[in-house]
């Protein structure tokens, strides 16, 4: 996609920050994974040619020799002007890009929040102005910023000629760019690497007030929606009898009117000064209609096996001491409720993951196997033997002791919806879920609504 971007223009590619890890913890036993995770990211943006790359919790996490490592390998261009460790200062302040005949400085500031043992972040007005003083003379400013947003705009204050902050500290994402004081403007991608934003400006024009172009559009459209709408109920006025009817149209077209006002004002607002210059924003999702770059695809595929070889062979869970058991265990006395699950994708999320090469990847297998939301089930992917797919015990909670004595001890008869949620959780499932239709499609007396599938059950173990 980048490819296409950069024949039609100069295209300056930068990552804001926090793009290796989703925060300033990362636990022992997520270290091996993440790591080959997050080298596989540097080498994708090393092969892609990344101009600029802020510095977060996410990249410290990892401690900082390993970072440096990191980034002396794969040559990345990590900027970060107020990141003190004892008066060192590990990453360049800025650097210059030159593009289309434009000098681009970028200056990278890292959140206060950074925690890396023996660093902190520090002043951060005072770290950019000598950063971009020390750039020369340059065309186009960018910041690269870990921080909270309200603090971004503080320093767009102190530097007038400032033209765009890229934000990596707030996980949001901002389609209209929020205006920074200055005239500059303010933006965020989002989180998850899901998509990517884009930002084109003209490079005719001086100056640092810039305006959304798409934002001015979504104005006038609102505009001119707003007065089709005072045009209808002028017309329906006319031709009603109803005073009631007459009175609630009265009140309506007034209120619209009133909106339209507001938004004339707006309008008038973001056109003032006529010297502004106008960006476009927008964001590109990388779903599957965008067509991955060979190169980095292989590297993608490298990368998995490497994490499924550290991860080594699915070694049997604690089945014989552990509150789960394991579907098998309750085929004999449910046959009817097995029989019926059999045929649900649950009891082949699994294998679904295997397809992808994904089964022992730390953020992949907890909602594809049983138990791993509870405290007593397998927390890791290398121990789920036994407890793979979505079985019984994933609704109805652990087994072992109705197992041995069902009389007595009770299973959860009918699961609250909380419990689908724990790993339908709009996100990873795409939003998909509709709680309705999805309990009839599991339910074991709804008649049989999955389709037979040519993609069999795996063999139940045997506990
Ligand atoms: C040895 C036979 C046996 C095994 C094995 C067994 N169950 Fe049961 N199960 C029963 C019996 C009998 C009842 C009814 C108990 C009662 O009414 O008190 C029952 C009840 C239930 C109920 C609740 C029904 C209700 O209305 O309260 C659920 C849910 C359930 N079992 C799930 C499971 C799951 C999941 C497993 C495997 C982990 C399992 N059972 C293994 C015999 C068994
Ligand atoms: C432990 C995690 C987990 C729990 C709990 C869970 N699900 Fe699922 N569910 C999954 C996964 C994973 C899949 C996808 C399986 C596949 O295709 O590989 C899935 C698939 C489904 C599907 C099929 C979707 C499709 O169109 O293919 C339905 C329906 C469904 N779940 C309903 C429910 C309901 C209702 C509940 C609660 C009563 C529930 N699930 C609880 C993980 C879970
Ligand atoms: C938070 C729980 C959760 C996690 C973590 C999770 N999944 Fe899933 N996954 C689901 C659910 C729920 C579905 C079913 C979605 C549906 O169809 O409604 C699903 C479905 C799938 C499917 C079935 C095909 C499809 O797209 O419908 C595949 C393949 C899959 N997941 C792969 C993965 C991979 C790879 C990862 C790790 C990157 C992952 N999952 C992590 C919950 C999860
Ligand atoms: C995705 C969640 C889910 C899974 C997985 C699941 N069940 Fe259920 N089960 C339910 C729900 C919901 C009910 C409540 C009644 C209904 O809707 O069928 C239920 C009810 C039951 C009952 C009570 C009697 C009945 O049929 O209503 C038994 C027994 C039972 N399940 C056994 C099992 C066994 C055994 C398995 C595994 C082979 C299993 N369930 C897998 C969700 C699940």
């Amino acid at each position: 996609m980048l490819e296409t971007e950069r024949a039609k223009a100069p295209v300056v590619v930068v990552d804001a920050g926090n793009a290796l890890w989703k925060g300033a913890i990362l636990s022992e036993s997520d270290r091996g994974q993440e790591e080959r995770k997050a080298t596989l990211i540097a080498e994708s943006y090393a092969l892609v040619g990344i101009d600029a790359m802020g510095v977060g919790d996410g990249e410290l996490a990892f401690g900082l020799p390993w970072l440096q490592a990191l980034q002396k390998q794969h040559n990345l261009p990590y900027v970060a002007a107020n990141l003190d460790c004892g008066g060192e200062h590990p990453f360049e302040a800025g650097k210059v890009v030159e593009r289309g005949g434009l000098r681009i400085g970028i200056v990278g500031l890292v959140g206060n929040s950074a925690k890396v043992q023996g660093c902190l972040a520090s002043e951060p007005i005072a770290a950019a102005e000598a950063a971009f003083a020390k750039l020369g003379t340059v065309d186009i400013r960018i910041l690269l910023s870990t921080q909270q947003m309200a603090d971004d705009q503080r320093v767009a204050e102190k530097l007038p000629d400032l033209d765009f902050i890229v934000n990596g500290g707030e996980r949001r994402e901002n389609l209209i760019p929020e205006p920074l004081s200055t005239g500059g403007l303010l933006l965020a991608g989002g989180s998850r690497g899901k998509k990517v934003g884009m930002l084109s400006f003209d490079s005719i024009g001086t100056g640092h007030d810039w305006r959304d172009a798409g934002a001015l559009g979504e104005l006038a459209r609102r505009k001119d929606a707003t007065s089709q709408r005072i045009k209808e109920a002028e017309e329906k006025l006319a031709k009603s009898e109803d005073p009631k009817e007459q009175a609630r149209l009265k009140t309506r077209i007034e209120y619209y009117k009133k909106q339209v006002i507001e938004l004339e004002k707006q309008l008038g607002a973001a056109t003032a000064g006529g010297a502004s210059r106008s960006v476009e924003n927008r964001f590109v999702e990388l779903g599957t209609d965008v067509a991955d770059h060979p190169a980095t695809a292989a590297l993608v595929a490298r990368a998995k096996e490497e994490i499924s070889a550290l991860v080594g062979i699915v070694k049997p869970t604690a089945l014989g001491t552990g509150p789960f058991v394991g579907s098998a265990a309750c085929l004999p006395c449910h046959a009817a409720q097995a029989s019926q699950w059999s045929t649900t994708p649950h009891a082949r999320a699994y294998a679904s993951l295997g397809a992808q090469n994904r089964q022992k990847d730390e953020a992949c297998y907890s909602c594809h196997v049983t138990g791993a939301f509870h405290p007593d089930g397998p927390h890791s992917p290398g121990v789920v033997g036994g407890l793979e797919n979505v079985g019984c015990e994933s609704c109805h909670g652990p087994g072992r002791d109705h197992v041995a004595t069902p009389a007595s001890v009770d299973m959860v008869a009918k699961p609250e919806m909380a419990v689908c949620t724990q790993c339908h959780d709009g996100v990873k499932d795409e939003g998909r879920f509709d709680p309705v239709q999805y309990l009839v499609r599991v339910s074991h007396t709804s008649p049989h609504l999955e389709a037979p599938s040519t993609n069999p059950a795996p063999p139940v173990v045997k506990p």
